[in-house]
């Protein structure tokens, strides 16, 4: 009766091409429709509009084959399952934008047809399903309505999206074992939960995340205003202790989903959602720590600065809520100038790696990209390494004045050749020329 079995709308996106790939893959017929026009014709070309693991391969695979892609609306009524994965920004006041979404809906009823099964995959505002629900009803429209969220980390959509056990919550008990036999094409875990428990599991874990990176964060900030190297006492903690194993790294942690279901989460729980407001404070105040410190020990107006890395994670083409334009936007008013660079974001204004070691006498590394691992950046420059990238220790500022660390090497050296003279060493001299 249908000509396609799923209809992903938003399919060209970040969570809908990956979904729609994995479906074509294992052998569903697929539609991707976008309203931006650009990342259709790249996927009409077999080209991923944004670096997804493994995605590219099998985009070639499938194109044409069980996946086509449509540039308006009408395959909407052709499909059977009916996928939505738009994007839900939080608006200007960091708040859940619900009208957008209820916008979106007005303009599907046309092509909804009797008996379609439509699929919120996007992350939205806890209650909105069933309020969607009592719309499209309220409409005389007798689809059926689930929520199915998307937990994939970017970048491992497709490993994640056949391994992650997949969360179902519908309207109506029909469409839970309907939509739930359509996953069951991805993964055999299914979870069953009400709409309303699906929103919040979704918020949840978005949160629990950004929580987890905020503590690492905080704890780095209390380390480092004692004067401590914090990667040493990040290592002692998680080194060979089970309870400390999730405990990340400190670094940027920011991107388009972990602030913003915060904040849903806060407008949720009418502000009173304490410990979120603080994971909010603590992640978005890092890259302003670092310029007020990097202010204090250096003088910054006569300094050009670098910031290595402006994707929001490593090896990731994604600048979206990227806290590297946050660094970059105050250094601009602090700093003599700013340079950036990114092997995986493109501007007009970024220049090379080693071009901008040269050029800059600070330079921060916001993203440990992959790329940057092997990047020789001389020792007489203050680098702000706050992931430890390049092992010199997690210290923000580092010092400038070397002269205490060179006495204490020096005086090392003259304890290390004692000692091996007094044995009769031969190597002793060379010794000591090394532990200088
Ligand atoms: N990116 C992630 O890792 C991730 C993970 C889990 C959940 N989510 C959630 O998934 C949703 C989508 O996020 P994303 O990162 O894929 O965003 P995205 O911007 O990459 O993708 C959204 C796509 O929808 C298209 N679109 C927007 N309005 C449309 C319309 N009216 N009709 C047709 N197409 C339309 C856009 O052109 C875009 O290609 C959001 O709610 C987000 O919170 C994202």
């Amino acid at each position: 009766m249908y000509r396609f079995d799923v209809c992903v709308i938003g399919g060209c996106g970040r969570v809908g091409l990956p979904l729609s790939i994995a479906f074509a893959d294992r052998g569903l017929k697929v539609v991707v429709y976008d309203t931006d026009k650009d990342r259709i014709d790249k996927v009409r070309a077999g080209t991923m509009p944004f670096r997804e693991e493994g995605c590219e391969e099998k985009l070639r695979r499938v194109i044409y084959r069980t996946l086509t892609t449509a540039d308006s609306p009408h395959s909407i009524s052709e499909s059977q399952f009916v996928v939505v994965a738009i994007g839900t920004p939080i608006d200007s006041h960091l708040n859940p934008d619900f009208c957008g979404m209820l916008g979106f809906f007005k303009g599907l009823l046309p092509y909804l047809t009797p008996d379609q099964y439509v699929i919120l995959r996007s992350t939205v505002y806890p209650g909105t399903t069933e309020k969607l629900d009592r719309f499209l009803k309220g409409s005389g429209a007798r689809t059926h309505l689930a929520f199915c969220p998307e937990r994939i980390a970017e970048g491992k959509a497709l490993s994640e999206l056949m391994t992650l056990p997949q969360i179902v919550s519908a309207c109506d008990e029909e469409c839970t074992q309907v939509v739930s036999d359509l996953f069951r094409v991805l993964t055999q875990d299914i979870v069953v939960l009400q709409p309303m428990e699906a929103e919040l599991a979704k918020l949840f874990s978005n949160a629990w995340r950004y929580i987890q990176f905020s503590i690492a964060n905080q704890f780095f900030l209390l380390a480092n205003d004692a004067g401590l190297d914090y990667s040493r006492i990040h290592h002692a903690i998680t080194h060979k202790y089970p309870r400390t194993q999730g405990l990340p790294k400190p670094g940027f942690a920011a991107g388009p989903c972990l602030l913003k279901d915060t904040m849903q989460l806060a407008a949720f729980s009418n502000n009173d959602f304490f410990l979120g407001h603080t994971a909010v404070l603590v992640n978005e105040g890092l890259p302003n720590y670092v310029v007020q410190k990097m202010k204090a020990e250096t003088d910054l107006a006569n300094r050009n600065v670098g910031i290595l890395g402006m994707a929001f994670k490593a090896n990731s083409d994604d600048e979206r809520d990227s806290l590297s334009f946050k660094l970059k936007a105050l250094l601009e008013v602090e700093a003599k100038k700013v340079y950036c660079s990114d092997p995986h974001v493109r501007r007009d204004y970024f220049v090379d790696p080693e071009q901008l070691v040269a050029m800059c006498d600070v330079i921060v590394l916001a993203t440990p990209h992959d790329e940057y691992r092997n990047l020789h950046i001389a020792e007489d420059r203050m680098l702000i390494d706050i992931w430890n990238l390049y092992g010199r220790g997690v210290i923000c500022p580092p010092r400038t004045d070397t002269s205490t660390r060179s006495d204490y090497r020096g005086i090392m050296a003259e304890i290390v050749h004692g000692a091996l003279k007094a044995r009769g060493n031969p190597i002793a001299d060379e010794a000591k020329v090394l532990a200088r």
